[in-house]
């Protein structure tokens, strides 16, 4: 018995012995796989939803079933702050989609247009200058101290007359600081649908008449990176139909056609979160007039019943049936912001930060202030481009 005990407690050893020796083996095979975890956004699991992501699933979306799902109210830039459930993120999960779906069939078109990633590629596109953009800030009278401050102290300061603070109360403090750039829509304060709309319309109608190359709108918590704004839209030509945006979900949202037809049909389209910015050229801007113009917004919303970011959508590529651009490269803060990766942060076009029930969600970039400093970093990053900003700590003492 006491021979035997030994004789098994050896064979255990020597089978440990063996596992490791099997274990060291099998480390170079994984290595491969751990560098999936430096990717952005682990996927969860989407693809029993029969809803396929980017490319794919557009041109799919005819055959493939998918579930009708409106888009919460909260999912657009109607949002209040704070939201815990994130909504599905498809585009920063795309590589890694792209890598794991290969094989299947219909992998996204990474080279394509609609996937703008990093550095645009060279493009036939045109000399655009910041005068060509007209940036739209939708705010509300209760953030002009508290957000729009920050706004002007950064990145607006390096855009002002491009920029313009659509409102709905009248503030002599900030009359006097914008002057004729603040627009004060005459809309609701409340953070209705209506309310929303009713911006969006003036937006559009204000930006007709600027005469501009490209209409870009942001909410009152964006920093807007300039240089690589001008980089983007210049790889397009503002004559060309262009909705660039981000998707707030990993599929096309479907709702009842009551424009076109009397409601007993569904349409499924994309369309650009409002609270991660988007960008739409004239020429596309001009088209959309017979449904967006002086106030036709407001009733094609009411017609549809939804928010102001999914009837941009709904009138580009629903009626007009022209695709969107999916880019990574605008955020909102119902992104996971601390997972994009420091040294990508200022190559994005559009940045966020989470609100008083979320202040950790902000991009981690290190620089010249502290999170306690800078809550928000949008005075780490604005300093970063723009060294010679008289607030931001000098490197080197003259
Ligand atoms: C991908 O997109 C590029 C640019 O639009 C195009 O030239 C190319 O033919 C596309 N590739 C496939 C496989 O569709
Ligand atoms: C809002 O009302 C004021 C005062 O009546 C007016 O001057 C202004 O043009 C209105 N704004 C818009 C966008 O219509």
């Amino acid at each position: 018995m006491h021979i035997s005990r030994v004789g098994i407690s050896k064979l255990c050893f020597l089978l440990s012995l063996a596992f490791c020796a099997f274990l060291l083996l099998l480390i170079p095979t994984l290595q491969p796989q751990q560098r999936h975890s430096e990717l952005p956004q682990p996927r969860p699991n989407t693809r029993t939803t029969g809803g396929r992501t980017g490319t794919a699933s557009r041109h799919s979306s005819h055959t493939v079933a998918i579930p009708l799902q409106q888009p919460a109210t909260r999912d657009s830039s109607a949002a209040p702050r704070g939201r815990t459930g994130e909504p599905k993120k498809p585009d920063t999960s795309a590589v890694r989609k792209a890598q794991s779906t290969s094989k299947r069939n219909n992998p996204p078109n990474w080279s394509s247009d609609r996937y703008p990633t990093g550095p645009i590629r060279p493009h036939p596109g045109e000399k655009l200058e910041l005068k060509d953009i007209f940036i739209a800030v939708k705010t509300t009278r209760k953030y002009h101290k508290s957000r729009l401050e920050l706004l002007f102290q950064t990145w607006v300061s390096q855009a002002k007359k491009q920029t313009f603070i659509f409102t709905d109360g009248e503030d002599k403090e900030l009359r006097s600081r914008a002057g004729d750039n603040v627009i004060n829509t005459n809309c609701s304060a409340a953070h209705t649908r209506q309310a929303l709309c009713c911006k969006m319309s003036v937006e559009y109608d204000k930006f007709i008449e600027s005469q501009r190359k490209w209409f870009c709108h942001v909410d009152d918590d964006n920093y807007v990176i300039l240089p690589s704004l001008l980089l983007l839209l210049s790889s397009y030509s503002h004559t060309q139909d262009v909705y660039l945006g981000r998707p707030s979900l990993d599929h096309p949202i479907e709702a009842a056609e009551r424009v076109k037809s009397d409601g007993s049909t569904s349409v499924k389209f994309w369309f650009a979160t409002g609270g991660a910015g988007f960008c739409i050229s004239r020429g596309l801007a001009l088209k959309m007039s017979p449904w967006a113009s002086l106030g036709n917004f407001i009733s094609t919303a009411e017609k549809i019943r939804l928010p102001d970011d999914c009837t941009i959508g709904y009138i580009i590529e629903a009626l007009l049936e022209v695709p969107m651009t999916h880019t990574r490269l605008f955020h909102s803060h119902l992104e996971n912001l601390q997972r994009l990766p420091s040294e990508t942060v200022l190559r994005q076009v559009t940045l966020s930060y989470g609100g008083y029930e979320n202040r950790r969600n902000v991009v981690s970039i290190g620089g010249a202030f502290s999170l306690t400093e800078d809550p928000s970093r949008f005075k780490t990053v604005h300093c970063l481009l723009y060294p010679e900003t008289n607030w931001c700590p000098s490197k080197k003492h003259h």
